[in-house]
């Protein structure tokens, strides 16, 4: 029986070994399990706070931006958080890739990263052509065809013109060029002008400025005054004084006044006198030059008619006289010598008028003898000027010259 008790209390305190054993692996188990719960919940909590603090930064990529544009470089970040951020600002005013320091100050480690953006500042503005549409330039004048048009850019100084099409001056016609102008970005605009070539006119419209021109080869004063030369006092159109080309707007209420009473005096011995031609425009005299040109040649027109500007009749002081009595010849070598040509010759210096192309004068004149052309200079020097049926010139009077400059 004792035997049979000694066995039996060994083999219990076997069983309470083993079961101590697994008693102590449960509680290790245990432990471990709560440890790494712990652990992972420390690890998420670590990487959660990580998560919410940590600092991002994102720049846009890719920016273009347009010359003399402002800009800035805060407006590039695409995204910033749980960071401070500086950077540089850039310059647009010239073309080019403009790079941009972004420094970024992380809020949670306190550590500074640097980023770098690259922009590309353009000019995609086309230059400014400026210009007229349409040119007219005279027969056989050099000419350089960038001068006809200006042109300007918002960047570049030197531009590049180029055009397409030529002018022929030697030849009168219409010619088209078509001016292309690029810049250093490859912008470019056109323009396209045409050109008339035409034959230079033999005269040219004048200006007088108002002041004293000089002295006559006789002392007198000569005078710019309103767009007139006065010379004494005396009007004066001639190839050598011209009168500005605005000048004159009728016959003047003397000259009318005094034409009508020689008119009426004619008149009483049976002569009917009428002004032909009075007062002519600067416009009417190139008309009417022109075609004396065009049917005579200039040389030859040049004798007997004046250049727009040059004419007497622009003045409102002469006109050319016609009669009723002979209608075929008004303000042509027919009325030479003839009753109404005598009598005015005789008598037009009584009523202020002169002969003012006398026969044989031409040299003095510049015009060969009118014996229709009559000029109001008053009666007290339009009966000097008659000298007795000699008449004087008021070239030769005054003491100078009528010649054309050219
Ligand atoms: N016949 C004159 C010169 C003139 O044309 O004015
Ligand atoms: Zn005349």
């Amino acid at each position: 029986m004792k035997k049979k008790k000694k066995i039996s209390s060994k083999g219990k305190s076997k069983k309470n070994t083993k079961a101590k054993y697994k008693k102590r692996n449960k509680h290790s188990l245990l432990i471990f399990i709560i440890l790494i719960v712990v652990l992972f919940t420390l690890a998420y909590a670590a990487f959660y706070y990580y998560q919410k603090h940590k600092y991002v930064f994102e720049l846009f990529d890719g920016v273009n931006v347009e010359l003399n544009t402002e800009v800035n470089s805060a407006d590039y970040i695409k995204k910033i958080e749980n960071a401070t951020v500086t950077y540089n600002s850039v310059d647009t005013s010239t073309i080019g890739d403009k790079k941009i320091e972004y420094i970024v100050k992380d809020k949670l480690f306190k550590k500074e990263h640097k980023y770098y953006l690259t922009i590309k500042v353009t000019d995609d503005t086309a230059p400014v052509i400026e210009g007229k549409d349409s040119v007219t330039i005279y027969k056989n004048s050099k000419i350089d065809l960038n001068s006809y048009i200006k042109v300007s850019d918002n960047y570049d100084k030197d531009l590049n013109i180029t055009h397409e099409g030529e002018v022929d001056t030697s030849k009168n016609g219409t010619y088209k060029v078509k001016y292309t102008v690029t810049d250093s970005s490859g912008n470019s605009s056109t323009k396209t002008i045409t050109f008339t070539v035409k034959d230079k006119p033999i005269y040219e419209p004048v200006t007088l400025e108002n002041g004293t021109v000089g002295t006559t080869s006789k002392g007198y004063k000569i005078e710019n005054k309103n767009g007139a030369t006065y010379i004494n006092g005396i009007i004066i159109a001639n190839k050598s004084y011209p009168l500005s080309s605005n000048y004159g707007n009728g016959l003047t209420k003397e000259v009318n006044n005094a034409f009508n009473e020689m008119k009426a005096a004619a008149a009483s011995v049976g002569i009917d006198l009428y002004i032909g031609s009075g007062f002519r425009s600067y416009n009417t005299q190139k008309s009417i030059y022109n075609s004396y040109v065009k049917r005579d040649g200039k040389s030859k027109a040049d004798t007997y008619s004046a250049r727009p500007g040059y004419s007497e009749h622009q003045t409102g002081l002469a006109m050319d006289i016609c009669s009723h009595n002979l209608e075929k010849s008004c303000v042509n070598s027919r009325f030479n010598n003839t009753e109404p040509a005598n009598w005015l010759s005789q008598n037009a210096h009584l009523y202020g008028f002169i002969l003012r192309y006398p026969s044989g004068k031409t040299g003095e004149t510049g015009y060969i003898y009118e014996s229709w052309h009559y000029r109001y200079v008053g009666k007290e020097l339009a009966t000097i000027l008659y000298n007795g049926g000699n008449w004087i010139t008021l070239e030769n009077y005054l003491g100078i010259t009528s010649k054309y400059a050219d």
